[in-house]
């Protein structure tokens, strides 16, 4: 199967092994989500725990602290030895329960589902969001894996409460395949962050306030909710306000009680920092890698070196082809690059696989610096090519080369040796594609045009179409695919035949994404996450 990629990406990658990266992947949109937080190209998926004591301004809020609480909530009803439950999203049909209390998880899943599409689940978002936060939050690197599936469904009742008793506790998590130990330290690095709120229970802070009262001293300055093992050291000195451990009713003491049940044994060990810091990075990716036996996760998702983004490759009014896109440079310390002694230019093969003699220059945008940075402080610098193809001879798969001019020093990458492969036996055609904002019926009239080769016009082409179907009291909707075949038409260019699909789109799914596929099996061709809400400005005729 080839998979072509505009705008974006995706596909099957090597699935064991430490397979060197191969685009497209299918998890290039999460790693885009990861890695491009900031700058020239930039998503913002960090800035909600930006700086980590950050709250959206609402008294009592942090965010980050937030991401976490709803991460450890929707996990711990994990049945490891059945292999059900687990970091799943099913927490977004339990907010009714009195397990659940509080603002925290439809706040969060509100921020992630800007971020929500048919590439990245609910669940892989707020794995996501946990390893964000602790990150921006001072604490450690916890490793990414991508793949988690959404339950459509609540699980079962069982997170913890801070009136149950240790027993309770201790059989909770050992269910989800947490021991004592492991349980004291997901505990004391979860309550590194945040606190108890009066408006969730009262009956603990004493007041109904939207204060927080928080599980250390010190609480207000960004420095001191960042995460570090105050939450244990100010136990062990007796010195401590943590309301699940000083709290005036002993019944719902349940840090008090969870901390010393081994005899203080783990709270001693993580009274160090650097244990701290890696018993928390330990068991935090034990947490959010507590998945359904039926998900697989993927490799650890580490930054790409170089990943191109295609931006435009379609048919132009001239009738050649558009060749229009990015390519993004891994900059970190450790690359021995420096974007400002770095050159960026493509060489391709034609259809037929036969290297042509023409230098594509691509070219560093100066705004912004024409870099971006991400997660873990990850930093890459853009290059951008735009130039035209022939349609007689086409493309099949391009280089890039990275020079570096100081030196004259030359690389060239080829994608783990297949080149970048690009198939231009079907263009989608932006500009022929339109989104009608007139709404009959609560829907939309959606036309989606592309052309085929002529050699291949004989195969069905399909549009798949996302729909986000609004779901009762759940605040994600849920994601439909729908199928139809386009139409061919009469309209003759280049030697490829336009194909149109029309459809009704509800109006609610207007910002949506579509790939478009050619043939099947083996021969088929896919563009892929095209976005409706880049066509909702093209007059429909
Ligand atoms: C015995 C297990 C646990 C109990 C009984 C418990 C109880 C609580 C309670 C009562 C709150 C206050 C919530 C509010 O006022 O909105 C809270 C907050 C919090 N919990 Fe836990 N918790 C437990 C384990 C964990 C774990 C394992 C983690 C994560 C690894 C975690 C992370 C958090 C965070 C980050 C907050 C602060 C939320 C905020 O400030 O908005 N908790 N917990
Ligand atoms: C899909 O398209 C959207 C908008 O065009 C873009 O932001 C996103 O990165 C793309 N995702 C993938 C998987 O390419
Ligand atoms: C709990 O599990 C951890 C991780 O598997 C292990 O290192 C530790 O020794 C165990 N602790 C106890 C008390 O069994
Ligand atoms: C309510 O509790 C908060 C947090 O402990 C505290 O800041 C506030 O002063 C209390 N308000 C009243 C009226 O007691
Ligand atoms: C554990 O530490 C707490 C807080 O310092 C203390 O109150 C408790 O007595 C200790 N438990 C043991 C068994 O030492
Ligand atoms: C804290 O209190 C416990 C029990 O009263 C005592 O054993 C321990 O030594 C105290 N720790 C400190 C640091 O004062
Ligand atoms: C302590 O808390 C428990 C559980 O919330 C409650 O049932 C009990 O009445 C409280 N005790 C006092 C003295 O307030
Ligand atoms: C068509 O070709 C002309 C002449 O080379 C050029 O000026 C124009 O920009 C081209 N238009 C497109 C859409 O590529
Ligand atoms: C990214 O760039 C910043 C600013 O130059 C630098 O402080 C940081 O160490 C870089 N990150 C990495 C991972 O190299
Ligand atoms: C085609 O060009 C690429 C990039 O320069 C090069 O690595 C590759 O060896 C060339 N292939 C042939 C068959 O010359
Ligand atoms: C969609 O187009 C059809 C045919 O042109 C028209 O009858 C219908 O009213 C349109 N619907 C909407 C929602 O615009
Ligand atoms: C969460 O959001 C959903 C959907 O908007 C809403 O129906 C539900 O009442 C909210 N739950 C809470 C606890 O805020
Ligand atoms: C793929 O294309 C080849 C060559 O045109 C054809 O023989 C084969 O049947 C096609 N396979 C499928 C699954 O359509």
């Amino acid at each position: 199967m080839k998979r072509l990629v505009l705008a974006g990406a995706v596909v099957l990658q090597a699935s064991s092994g430490l397979a060197e990266y191969v685009w497209p992947s299918k998890y290039d949109y999460i790693e885009d989500v990861m890695m491009l937080h900031s700058g020239y190209i930039h998503n913002g998926f960090s800035d909600a725990v930006n700086p980590c004591s950050f709250g959206t301004n609402v008294a009592g809020r942090q965010n980050a602290a937030e991401w976490v609480r709803t991460g450890y909530h929707d996990m711990a009803t994990h049945d490891a030895a059945a292999g059900t439950g687990g970091l799943d999203a099913s927490i977004l049909f339990e907010l009714d329960r009195d397990e659940n209390v509080g603002s925290a998880f439809n706040n969060t899943f509100g921020f992630l589902s800007n971020y929500y599409n048919i590439r990245a689940s609910s669940s892989d978002l707020l794995a996501l969001a946990v390893v964000t936060a602790t990150y921006r939050c001072n604490g450690p690197k916890i490793p990414f894996r991508a793949g988690r599936i959404d339950a459509t469904e609540a699980g079962p009742l069982g997170v913890p409460k801070p009136d149950e008793d240790v027993e309770t506790h201790t059989s909770r998590f050992a269910t989800a395949g947490f021991n004592t130990s492991d349980m004291i330290a997901m505990v004391a690095c979860g309550h590194t962050l945040g606190g108890v709120h009066g408006v969730d229970f009262p009956e603990i802070t004493g007041n109904s306030s939207e204060a927080q009262v928080s599980f250390f001293e010190g609480s207000s300055s960004d420095s001191s909710a960042d995460f570090d093992n105050a939450v244990v050291t100010q136990y062990l000195d007796n010195a401590t306000e943590n309301p699940l451990v000083a709290g005036g009713n002993d019944t719902t003491n349940s840090d008090k009680r969870v901390f010393g049940v081994d005899g203080n044994t783990t709270m001693h060990a993580l009274a160090d920092p650097a244990t701290f810091q890696s018993t928390c990075a330990d068991i935090l990716e034990r947490m959010i890698n507590a998945v359904p036996s039926s998900v697989t996760l993927s490799e650890v998702i580490d930054p790409i070196d170089i990943k191109p983004y295609m931006t435009t490759f379609a048919l132009n009014s001239n009738g050649t082809i558009d060749f229009v896109g990015r390519i993004r440079v891994r900059v970190s310390d450790g690359t021995n690059r420096n974007t400002n002694d770095l050159a960026v230019h493509l060489t391709y093969a034609d259809r037929d696989g036969t290297n042509t003699t023409t230098t594509i220059t691509a070219t560093h945008p100066s705004f912004q610096g024409g870099t971006s940075s991400g997660l873990f402080r990850e930093n890459f610098s853009w290059y951008e090519f735009a130039t035209v193809l022939d349609p007689s001879t086409g493309i099949s798969k391009f280089h890039v080369h990275i020079t570096t001019p100081s030196t004259g020093a030359a690389q060239v990458f080829d994608n783990a040796g297949n080149g970048f492969p690009l198939d231009d036996s079907i263009l989608y055609q932006q500009s022929q594609s339109c989104l009608d904002p007139t709404i009959v019926d609560g829907n939309m009239n959606l036309t989606v045009s592309a052309f085929v080769r002529n050699d291949r016009i004989d195969e069905v082409v399909t549009l798949n179409l996302v729909h986000k179907v609004p779901r009762q009291g759940v605040i994600m909707p849920a994601l439909e695919v729908h199928s139809q075949v386009f139409d061919k038409t009469s309209t003759e260019k280049s030697g490829y035949v336009l194909f149109q699909a029309k459809r009704l789109l509800p109006s609610e799914t207007w910002n949506t994404a579509f790939d478009v596929v050619l043939g099947e099996g083996d021969n088929e061709t896919i563009v892929e996450n095209q976005s409706t809400s880049a066509i909702s400005d093209n007059i429909c005729s």
